[in-house]
């Protein structure tokens, strides 16, 4: 496993991160009707991660696990599991990134990036991770109602009272970096050392948008969504598969039925011919682009089950040669998500 910088930082994270936005599942259901998520999968995916050397592990205040959206019955359930399976490791041994600013709950500070707002969720945050500190706390979604300079000088408290070590942010617009990285700058207070952004071959906006950015700013990119969602798989070639993600995401089923996913098998074609997987060209190509857009790119590898983990972490053995390269982005750009 090769380890990055995080950003401008000493911090060292593995070239690729765990997500938990998505867990393994049950095929039980709880009270309310919802799919259980596979604690027991869930540890065996965490142990093969940290036995390849992943020591970066991502999730968010809002996650379930099995579920998409989150009701108020469910949210934080990620967060809870990922602390019970993280007991059993050495704290040190890992860095943790979660996140805040989506609602949590319904009374009018239950969401955003207010100090009130931002103090609850990390206690909360950190009971359910059972740990004392995260490594890095990021925005999740932007406030436009609550002052930058607030929701920076909160997070630079949480810093200095040893619960958040660093700071980034998730789907801010470029304006909003700009604005909370010049804030830093000039009020002397910890600014971003990552953007976490979605990233993959079907969507590659922030290469215009937010890229420049981190070149600027010199951010490590937190690449969610490798996949798309598992789009970049094999597996809705022939429909939906029964226990996919996109058996319970209405989102993902939208996408689905909505696009002609042609290209998707000229691209497996080409996996195919270099005795690959698609998922593991996609996870290749990302982590190739690094070189020609001058930035540490950290995709976050999310998995329903441990033999997806295994089989994309083979993706950090393969080389993509330029010509390679060009033509999956050809045949990717066929595909309009
Ligand atoms: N900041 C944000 O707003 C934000 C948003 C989204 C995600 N994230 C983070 O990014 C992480 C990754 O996002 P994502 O889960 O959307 O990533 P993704 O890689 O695009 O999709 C992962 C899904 O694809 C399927 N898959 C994975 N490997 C496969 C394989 N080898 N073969 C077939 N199918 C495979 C699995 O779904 P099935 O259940 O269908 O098997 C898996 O859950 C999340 O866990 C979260 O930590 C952050």
């Amino acid at each position: 496993m090769k380890y990055v910088n995080l950003g401008n930082s000493g911090l060292k994270v593995s070239q690729v991160c765990l997500g938990s936005w998505h867990l393994p599942r049950l095929k039980e259901r709880d009270e309310y009707g919802v799919l259980k998520v596979d604690v027991e999968e869930t540890k065996k995916v965490v142990k093969i991660a940290f036995d390849q050397g992943i020591n970066f592990i991502d999730t968010a205040n809002r996650y379930h696990g099995a579920m998409t959206p989150v009701d108020f019955n469910h949210l934080g359930n990620a967060e809870k599991i990922l602390g019970e399976v993280l007991k059993d490791y050495e704290r040190e041994s890992f860095v943790i990134a979660t996140k805040v600013g989506g609602q949590m709950a319904q009374w009018v500070n239950g969401q955003g990036l207010s100090r009130k707002h931002i103090f609850w969720q990390i206690r909360e945050s950190l009971r359910r991770l059972r740990l004392e500190y995260v490594d890095v706390y990021l925005i999740h979604v932007p406030d436009k109602e609550t002052p930058p300079l607030e929701t920076l000088m909160a997070l630079n408290d949480l810093v200095k009272m040893g619960k958040v070590h660093y700071v980034g942010s998730s789907n801010l617009s470029p304006e909003e970096i700009i604005s909370f990285m010049e804030l830093s700058k000039e009020y002397k207070l910890s600014g971003f050392v990552t953007i976490q952004e979605v990233y993959n071959l079907i969507n590659r906006t922030i290469e215009l948008t937010k890229i420049p950015l981190a070149r600027k700013y010199n951010f490590t990119v937190m690449a969610y969504s490798p996949l798309a969602q598992g789009i970049l798989s094999e597996k809705y070639l022939k429909g939906i598969p029964e226990g996919s993600r996109a058996t319970y995401s209405s989102g993902l089923r939208e996408t689905l039925t909505k696009r002609d996913l042609k290209a998707i098998e000229e691209l497996s074609e080409i996996a195919k011919e270099k005795g690959i997987s698609l998922s593991q060209l996609a996870i290749a190509w990302i982590l190739s682009k690094q070189k020609s857009l001058g930035i540490n790119i950290v995709p976050i590898i999310g998995v329903s089950s441990s033999q997806q983990l295994v089989e994309n972490i083979q993706a950090l053995d393969v080389s993509l040669s330029d010509d390679e390269i060009k033509r999956t982005e050809e045949v990717a750009s066929k595909i309009k998500l």
